[in-house]
């Protein structure tokens, strides 16, 4: 049955014109996911990462920085719908700062370094279909971002959800653009490959890319990681953080005992009994950030010797085909990881990075964390740590999860969190302007819905 859920599959990808390469890719992956690939990484296979150069201590001259950063293309990551806050578009398009998007305050820190450092340092997108045209729309309300004629994005592949049930291609008639998602970002290397984006950086004398999540505005471009990178002669390397007690979740790298090589182990891929290692700090302490640097010569090198098809691990999500519809059919999504590609490469490498190159948004207490004085807006356009430590947010979930019901109870404004430790909010609270909150501020479910005066002093 499912041999026929292949071929549907393939048919419907060559029917809407997906890319050939792309195509065998997503059959070698089908393959896996029909023979129940776990891709299990026990403990007992792996050593931990325990000491990777540190970026404090690097010193590098600051003219070879320069010249590497000069050679350097920032490559961000936006093709994800962001559907763990429930949307159906790119993330990097939610206001962050007075009414500045994610997007455009990464523009704004690819043109404050331009200027800073003399280098010409492209900004290239990559999006997915349902994210392409209104990301192409925010780009276009900034001047001069393009650089030699390349691309401002390229685009990454599509497939068809399957079936849970019987692994063919789903079919929802009710809007069949649901019927597809795209890979994770582990497609990267097949769209920058078949995209011609690769061969097309190179041609323009670029030979570095520095490349991390839209939704992570803390991974500005660095010219010191640059000339770190370039001197290492490494293919390729990962930015890790070092963990505290409380990172829990996320994926560490750590070294394969059978051929040493450098390999990411996620949550999905550690067996369950294992959990335990998996979620120690001093076990495992530096925890993966997704923030990558590529010398693009060699992964042309590499990618075109192997073959679009790099084996990285499959990664299995079960959802429903409509997000917003629990009783539609359950599909899986079958999806790569970008960091998992670190394997591939002989000679890879790792860097630890300060905490504020890790700011990530997952969910809507992250977002109101960076919309907050928590944060502040430094000229370099990154968001600096106003306090020691960043407080806690924790919003009922059953409440704030999506970003839709969020946006309508903090209409004016995040509170102030300058001086919180943390931001605990039971029950449906629609917050005015100005609230503050200090100490351990928690807001009980008891009397909501409600109202939070503009003004409320909330906490100790
Ligand atoms: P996440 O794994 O956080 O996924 O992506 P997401 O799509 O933003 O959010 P959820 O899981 O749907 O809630 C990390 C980065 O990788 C990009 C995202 O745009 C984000 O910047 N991404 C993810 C892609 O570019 N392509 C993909 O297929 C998946």
């Amino acid at each position: 049955m499912s041999d026929s859920g292949l071929r549907q599959a393939q048919d419907k990808m060559t029917a809407a014109g997906v890319d050939p390469t792309a195509i065998e890719v997503f059959t070698h992956y089908y393959r896996e996911l029909e023979a129940g690939a776990t891709g299990l990484i026990p403990e007992d296979t792996i050593d931990p990462l325990l000491d990777p150069p540190q970026l404090a201590d690097v010193e590098i001259d600051p003219e070879a920085a320069r010249e590497a950063f000069g050679r350097t293309a920032v490559i961000k990551l936006n093709g994800g719908l962001g559907t763990s806050m429930g949307m159906d578009k790119a993330k990097s398009l939610l206001p962050v700062r007075d009414g500045r998007s994610f997007l455009d305050l990464i523009v704004e820190q690819v043109q404050h370094a331009r200027a800073e450092h003399g280098v010409r340092l492209p900004l290239v997108l990559m999006n997915s279909f349902r994210t392409r045209d209104d990301s192409l729309a925010a780009l276009a309300r900034h001047d001069g971002l393009e650089v030699d004629g390349l691309p401002l994005d390229f685009l990454q592949n599509q497939e068809p959800k399957l079936r849970t049930d019987d692994l063919t291609p789903v079919s929802w008639p009710a809007d069949p653009t649901l019927e597809w998602c795209p890979p994770g970002h582990g497609d990267l290397y097949t769209a920058l490959l078949a995209s011609g984006v690769l061969r097309r950086l190179l041609e323009a004398g670029f030979r570095y890319a520095s490349i991390s999540n839209s939704d992570n505005l803390g991974a500005a471009p660095d010219p010191t990681i640059a000339g770190w990178f370039a001197a290492s002669g490494a293919p390729y390397a990962a930015e890790v953080c070092r963990r505290t007690a409380a990172d829990r979740k996320g994926g560490h790298l750590a070294v394969r005992k059978s051929d040493g090589r450098l390999i990411l182990r996620d949550t999905a891929q550690t067996p369950p009994e294992e959990m335990d290692y998996f979620t120690d700090e001093h076990r495992h302490p530096y925890f993966h950030t997704n923030n990558l640097w590529f010398d693009l010569e060699q992964l042309a090198a590499a990618l075109e010797s192997r073959g679009a098809v790099l084996g990285l691990p499959l990664i299995r999500n079960v959802k429903t085909v409509d997000p917003t519809d629990p009783g539609s059919p359950e599909v899986f999504q079958v999806e790569t990881a970008m960091g998992a590609a670190i394997e591939v490469f002989e000679g890879a490498t790792a860097i630890a990075v300060g905490r504020e190159r890790f700011l990530p948004v997952k969910t809507t207490n992250d977002l109101l964390l960076i919309r907050s004085d928590a944060y502040d807006l430094a000229e370099d356009r990154t968001l600096r740590l106003a306090v020691g430590k960043a407080p806690l947010v924790d919003l009922d979930p059953a409440v704030y999860k999506t970003v839709g019901r969020f946006e309508e109870r903090f209409a004016a404004g995040a509170p102030s969190l300058r001086g919180a430790r943390s931001l605990t909010v039971r029950g449906d609270w629609t917050f005015g302007a100005d609230v503050v909150a200090t100490g351990d501020a928690t807001v009980p479910a008891d009397g909501a819905p409600g109202e939070i005066p503009a003004g409320t002093a909330l906490g100790a």
